[in-house]
């Protein structure tokens, strides 16, 4: 039987990376739904190669996921559900969703998922700025980056932490259960993005359309303006009327 996310959890104080700390422990015999969470990480990463700044005030942990596709796109979208959905209950704020699966809050990106496949695990991690001081975090990011308690949240690390791991589990569940439809479902009430005209990049493509929906494998069907659909399993969306506000 799987166990629960979370029924094994390691803290620790510093660390370069907790995706790191919990390949490791894939590799010395860890089990499935193992956590490791950090107050602070020093190295932290995040989609397509980029610095994740992870000062103290926010949530970074990792959880060791071992599905029958490591490299499944939909695993992402999932967990993305269930900390979207843990975050609301634990600060009672409307956290949302921007494909593949950022977090948002007030149009500001509050937190993210990282999935690292390692056949036979996954490893997930997740980051969300629960309170962090926005001087710790890079110039570069500081426009477009918001946390639960800037956006009104009541946010403490802890209970954000123990509500995030309870539905993580609980989608998590459903996904291996064969309802993975059902939790795509919820992922695309959560989503922001959908008809709305939007820029994605993805590599060296840059495509412009109208965001259409998420299909069943988790990919983006983007509508362009000659009708014709482009399909994408990867790359960075920006929200037109976002980008032209700026
Ligand atoms: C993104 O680019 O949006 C994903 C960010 C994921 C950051 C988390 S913080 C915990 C875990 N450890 C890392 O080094 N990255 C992830």
């Amino acid at each position: 039987m799987r166990a629960r996310v979370g029924a094994t959890l390691l803290r620790v104080d510093r660390i370069g990376s907790t995706n790191d700390l919990l390949r490791a422990l894939s590799a010395g015999g860890a089990l499935e739904g193992t956590v490791v969470v950090a107050r602070e990480q020093t190295a932290g990463r995040g989609r397509l190669g980029r610095v994740w700044a992870s000062p103290p005030g926010g949530l970074w942990l990792s959880v060791l996921l071992r599905p029958d596709d490591p490299t499944d796109p939909r695993l992402g979208l999932v967990v993305a559900v269930g900390v979207a959905e843990g975050a609301r209950r634990a600060s009672g704020v409307s956290v949302v969703l921007k494909w593949p699966n950022d977090l948002m809050l007030n149009g500001r990106k509050v937190g993210g998922i990282l999935v690292e496949s390692l056949p036979p695990w996954a490893v997930v991690g997740i980051g969300l700025n629960v309170d962090v001081d926005p001087a710790r975090l890079p110039a570069r990011v500081r426009p477009y980056a918001g946390s639960l308690a800037a956006g009104g949240g009541r946010a403490a690390v802890e209970r954000t932490l123990a509500a995030v791991v309870q539905h993580v589990d609980e989608v998590y569940a459903a996904y291996r259960c064969g309802a993975a439809g059902a939790v795509l479902s919820r992922w695309r009430d959560l989503c922001v993005t959908l008809g709305r005209p939007v820029v994605v990049r993805a590599g060296a493509r840059t495509i412009e359309g109208v965001a259409e929906t998420v299909d069943a494998q988790g990919a983006l069907l983007v509508r362009r303006s000659d009708g014709s659909v482009t399909r994408l399993l990867g790359g960075d969306v920006t929200v037109l009327s976002e980008q032209r506000g700026r």
